[in-house]
């Protein structure tokens, strides 16, 4: 194979993301800086591997395997330098000249005119450079522009703007003296034929300001071009290239590439809708900032920035119009698992008349002031709009609530849903039950877009799970009517129900929906919640054991003998038993993405339950704290109230047997595990108080 040349190798590296190439492999979790995984080189169960993406490095503190994203790959793919680059060369879509590699004819005349074009627009970017710096006209006309405003030279430079003279062959000229073949002049749309007039053949851009569009490897792929005049034969404001092999318009975004060191250590993005929003905020300091250029934000787009950073914030002309029409694009975001913010501008301003009028420092102030997430922003504009009109308010309510199906993230679902219902002076179950209904119709047109999701561990639901098709409803085991009150008027009298026959200590607040569970359901349910929820988080044993969530629950309930006994919780606890027997670890897409109608909707409505036994939640906090000994509390209480659940049926059912009970022997055998039981209540009563605290 062919020596691969420097500057692709250096492209390779720029372009490939040592997160999403590791993520690849292990699911990465966010601590700190750093991302952590359990090492996928050698065998553990705790996360001894970390990522460091703001300096491209992977170390394993447990078998000291170091190195950056080659070295990476060379390792988990057993390959060597040149093998890994090449990987990563195709894992980002870098083409690797190949010259003693054979290709088809077609091929080889695509991949050369591609090269051809890229060379043409890197020299017309430098032609029009030019232009602006050399030329009367570029200085005084188009520099004149830019000077007025407020674009100086730095920023000139480092977005490499430049200037088309106003003639109408001055680029075709000087390109055909230069070299450059007719037919790669038109294909890059830098030459305009008329259709009558096929002959007739002319400079697209003439009289304007130009802004080459460099793809993230800081090539050219096209130009946006911005007239100068004011009158009316101006023709558009803003004329871009057309599209062509090179340019994708929905596949760029336009100075990601001045902005990527920024972002990355900023771990954030500024989002815009102009080139001049990008470069008066750039020049400002403002750097990690890029634009969507006057079209509708793309997949593509959203999986782009998702490489350098998980946090966008948008910058929105004031008026609610640009909220909605921005709309799909924001969803979009969500679904890739973005934490999307919103710094609305005074009405009327844009990013770049704002800073340029008010300055750097006032600026940033607005941006620390202002700057709010989406959703809360969403659902306030809204609450505003919709005021006093019940209609409006409906269709805002579906809106806020779409968006919300579209968070990857299910703490901060839970955390809006909540957020959403003071909003909007509603009760939460109410704005649950709308939610899941949104959230089915969101699943089914597709569901997520999901980048920010990985494949789910596993493949198909195990056959254990695939039985559970027609699920009944959760029903009362057990006793017909009068002995269930004669049997609650004997747990009573051992002080083990209260007077509205609820469990003693066993305080859920509000019953779900009016209709009256045994506490196990309640219980099971969150524990299922639970592991839905949070697939990928860890919690601690007693002694220090880091584990993920589904298999600490599961395996202490097992060990303690403690039943599930809701027919629906007790088939997905069987499917799961099944998948970590396989040593695969559930993931919520595994659930709510099953084919199975039944599984899946009880999961949905399971995922989207409110938060209900943590105590220690901040319900006006909207930032979702980092640190899950939340989540360590609530799994911890979760476990104890369904071990307390069942010991407390088991006493209430031995009380039973006690006073039936004829012979002494039996009497006995009855009472030393009653008190057993009891001794096993108390315990379990002290352990929870722990943990609630
Ligand atoms: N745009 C475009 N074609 C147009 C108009 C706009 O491609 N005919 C894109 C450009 O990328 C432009 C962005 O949409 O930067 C925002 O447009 P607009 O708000 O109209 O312009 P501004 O960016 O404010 O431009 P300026 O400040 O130069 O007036
Ligand atoms: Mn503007």
């Amino acid at each position: 194979m062919s020596r691969i040349p420097p500057e692709v190798v250096e492209q390779i590296k720029l372009a490939a993301d040592i997160t999403e190439v590791v993520g690849d492999f292990v699911t990465l979790k966010r601590k700190g800086q750093n991302l952590w995984a359990p090492c996928p080189f050698h065998d553990e169960k705790t996360a001894s591997f970390s990522v460091a993406p703001n300096k491209g490095i992977f170390k394993c503190f447990g078998c000291q395997k170091a190195g950056d994203v080659v070295r990476f790959v060379m390792e988990i793919e057993k390959a060597s330098y040149p093998e890994a680059l090449r990987w990563l060369a195709k894992r980002y879509g870098i083409t690797i000249p190949e010259s003693d590699v054979p290709k088809s004819d077609e091929e080889l005349a695509k991949q050369q005119d591609r090269d051809s074009l890229f060379i043409l627009t890197d020299w017309a970017k430098e032609f029009f450079k030019k232009q602006l710096l050399e030329s009367d006209e570029g200085r005084s006309i188009g520099g004149a522009y830019l000077r007025e405003r407020g674009i100086q030279r730095p920023a000139q430079e480092a977005f490499e703007i430049g200037y088309s003279l106003d003639q109408w062959e001055a680029l075709r000229t000087a390109a055909r003296a230069a070299g450059f073949q007719e037919r790669f002049l038109e294909e890059a749309g830098l030459v305009v034929v008329r259709e009558d007039q096929p002959d007739r053949k002319y400079d697209r851009f003439r009289g304007r300001v130009m802004f080459p569009i460099h793809n993230a490897a800081g090539r050219v792929v096209g130009f946006g071009a911005r007239t100068l005049r004011r009158d009316d034969k101006a023709g558009a404001k803003y004329l871009n290239s057309p599209e062509s092999t090179i340019y994708h318009k929905g596949d760029v975004l336009y100075g990601l590439y001045q902005a990527r060191e920024a972002i990355r250590k900023d771990d954030l993005c500024y989002l815009v809708e102009g080139y001049l929003d990008v470069i008066s905020l750039s020049q400002g300091g403002v750097k990690n900032v890029v634009a969507i250029s006057g079209t509708a934000l793309t997949e593509s787009q959203v999986r782009l920035l998702t490489r350098y950073t998980k946090n966008v914030t948008l910058l929105l002309d004031g008026d609610a119009a640009g909220i909605r029409a921005s709309k799909r694009g924001v969803d979009l975001l969500l679904a890739g698992g973005l934490n999307v913010r919103v710094c609305p501008l005074p009405v009327g301003e844009d990013p770049d008349s704002f800073i340029q009028k008010q300055g750097d420092t006032a600026f940033r102030t607005h941006l620390t002031a202002h700057t709010q997430d989406f959703i809360t922003f969403k659902a306030r504009a809204w609450q505003q709009e919709a005021a006093g009109d019940p209609v409006r308010k409906a269709e805002a309510i579906r809106d806020v609530l779409t968006s919300v199906a579209r968070v990857q993230d299910a703490i901060k679902r839970s955390v809006f849903i909540q957020e959403c219902a003071r909003l909007f002076g509603l009760d939460e179950q109410i704005l649950l039950t709308e939610y899941n209904r949104i959230a089915h119709e969101v699943s089914r047109s597709g569901g997520p877009a999901g980048g920010g999701q990985r494949p789910p561990t596993g493949g198909a639901l195990p056959a254990a799970a695939q039985g559970v098709a027609g699920i009944s409803p959760p029903r009362r085991d057990g006793p017909v009517e009068e002995d269930l009150s004669a049997l609650e008027a004997e747990a009573m009298a051992a002080g083990l129900l209260d007077e509205n026959g609820q469990v003693v200590g066993g305080g859920l607040s509000a019953s779900l929906g009016g209709i009256e569970e045994p506490a196990y359901v309640r219980y099971e349910r969150e524990i299922i919640r639970l592991l839905l929820n949070y697939p990928d988080y860890e919690v601690e044993t007693p002694d220090g054991e880091k584990w993920y969530v589904a298999p600490y629950v599961l395996g202490t309930l097992a060990k303690s003998e403690t039943p599930f006994r809701d027919p629906s919780c007790a088939a997905i606890v069987e499917a799961y038993h099944a998948l970590l027997r396989q040593d695969i670890l559930p993931t919520t897409a595994l659930f709510t993405r099953q084919a199975d109608e039944v599984l899946s909707s009880i999961a949905f409505d399971l995922l989207s339950e409110r938060w209900e036994l943590s105590e220690g939640w901040e319900k006006k906090s909207i930032v979702v704290p980092r640190e899950f000994n939340v989540l360590q509390n609530a799994v911890d209480s979760a476990m104890y109230r369904l071990s307390q659940a069942a010991v407390r049926d088991r006493i209430a059912e031995l009380a039973k047997a006690l006073a039936q009970a004829s012979d002494a022997a039996s009497q006995d055998r009855l009472m030393v595990e009653l008190l057993h039981l009891k001794s096993v209540d108390t315990q379990l009563g002290k352990m929870l108080g722990m943990v609630i605290g």
